[in-house]
């Protein structure tokens, strides 16, 4: 034992998204002992003034651009089995912040979901779907729409995503004391311009960042198309969120978005696209699927035309997908021994980046203690 106060361990997360600013979460939380100096790195973020006022469309930023809920799904695989277990962390740690922090904009709500033609997964309620979902049921035949085969409803949360961002952030830099640095990086290396004394790093980027001019070749995009609607006021959506898959495979789901923030309606899974403009025909798309299966939330008067609801804005965002999943693998390799930078990665959550976001935040957290102590031991 030393005598004198050791300093404190360096980290600095590259990216304030939900994976960015959960992992900063996390780790102030829990490292008390010693405590850590946490430096968030981002070109995006809710440090930037202008995202607030909701000037800009970010196209490497998805995370303001999601639903968000949580749709729990069977796991076909072990990678989809890792990060089910991670949305359950979630799913425990959201429960907490409902009740203590309604500022967060979490709340829960009834979720629901229409198959008109379910995989054996979904018939067989595979492990990943309804276990730990409270309220679980699957819905009586005669009460499903038309051409649905089989429905579910459970107990789920949705949340105000650029809301909840702004709820991270603040706790984050008034409570914990956190820096923030709003800059562009080159490359992971980059960060030893801003932080001395070889820090750990964190990966946190989606898929934006190139490393050394080169990027994780197993990453592509899923672009995601939605409507922010303000609904009429007897809208019976708000406190239900809604999926139906069709038989074509496409999803059309309504999601509240708390604290007066409107109702999504969404969208599209365009695998491989990268177009960050609105798409005209998309909209369109949105609204027929809309008026379809949701004419309580696209109401008009049949007589005049008269419409009982206003599309707010269109949301356009890059779900950051790699194939193989979520990579939180800790890099070691000897590229970094110039600077002995260790990175953690944290990145290629697709379309689950909330879903995951804590669980994820903790498995950073248990590969950072590993770290430091190995570190503090030499
Ligand atoms: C339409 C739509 C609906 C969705 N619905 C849901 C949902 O219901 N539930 C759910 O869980 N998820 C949903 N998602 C997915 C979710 O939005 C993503 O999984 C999540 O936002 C990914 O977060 P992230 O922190 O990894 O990335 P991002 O939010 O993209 O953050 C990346 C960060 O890295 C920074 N960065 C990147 N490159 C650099 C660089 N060179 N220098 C400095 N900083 C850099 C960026 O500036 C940013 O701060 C949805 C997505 C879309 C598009
Ligand atoms: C839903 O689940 C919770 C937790 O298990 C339980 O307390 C509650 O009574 C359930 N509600 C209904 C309507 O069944
Ligand atoms: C960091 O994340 C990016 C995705 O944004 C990825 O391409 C890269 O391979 C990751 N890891 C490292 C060590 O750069
Ligand atoms: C994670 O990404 C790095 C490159 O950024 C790669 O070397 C490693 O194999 C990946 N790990 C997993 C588990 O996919």
């Amino acid at each position: 034992m030393s005598a004198t106060t050791p300093s404190k361990p360096k980290v600095v997360i590259v990216g304030a998204g939900v994976l960015g600013l959960s992992t900063a979460l996390v780790l102030c939380e829990k490292f008390t002992h010693p405590q850590l100096e946490i430096t968030v790195i981002a070109e995006y973020g809710p440090h930037d003034l202008s995202m607030n006022a909701g000037l800009t469309n970010y196209p490497l930023y998805t995370s303001p651009w999601a639903g968000a809920h949580f749709r729990p799904f069977p796991s076909k695989n072990i990678q989809e089995e890792r990060e089910s277990k991670l949305t359950r962390l979630t799913l425990q740690k959201f429960k907490e912040l409902a009740k203590s922090n309604p500022e967060s904009s979490i709340e829960f709500v009834q979720g629901i979901e229409y198959f008109e033609k379910p995989d054996h997964f979904y018939k067989e309620i595979a492990p990943g779907f309804s276990n730990e979902m409270d309220n679980f049921s699957v819905l009586p035949t005669s009460s499903l729409p038309e051409g649905v085969e089989m429905g579910v409803k459970y107990d789920t949360w949705v949340v105000n995503s650029p809301l909840y961002l702004q709820f991270l952030y603040r706790k984050l830099r008034f409570q914990y004391k956190v820096n923030f640095i709003l800059t562009k990086l080159t490359s992971l290396r980059h960060v030893n311009s801003f932080v001395s004394g070889s820090p750990i790093i964190i990966n946190c980027s989606g898929n934006g960042l190139q490393y050394d001019g080169g990027n994780d070749l197993s990453n592509f995009p899923i672009r995601g198309q939605t409507l922010l609607i303000n609904p009429p006021s007897d809208c019976k959506f708000l406190h239900t969120t809604i999926t139906h898959q069709s038989k074509e495979n496409l999803w059309t789901f309504v999601i509240p978005r708390p604290l007066h923030g409107g109702i999504i309606l969404g969208g599209t899974k365009q695998v491989d696209e990268s177009f960050t403009g609105v798409r005209d025909e998309d909209t369109r798309a949105l609204l027929e699927r809309g008026r379809k299966l949701y004419p309580e939330l696209m109401k008009e008067n049949p007589e005049t035309g008269e419409k009982y609801f206003d599309i707010v804005r269109i949301n356009v965002g890059l779900r950051p997908a790699r194939k193989g999943g979520l990579n939180l693998s800790v890099e070691s390799k000897d590229v970094y021994l110039d600077r002995a930078n260790h990175v953690i990665n944290n990145y290629g959550a697709g379309g689950m980046g909330y879903e995951l976001s804590y669980g994820a935040a903790i498995a950073v957290y248990e590969k950072l203690l590993q770290l430091v102590s190995s570190k503090s031991a030499l």
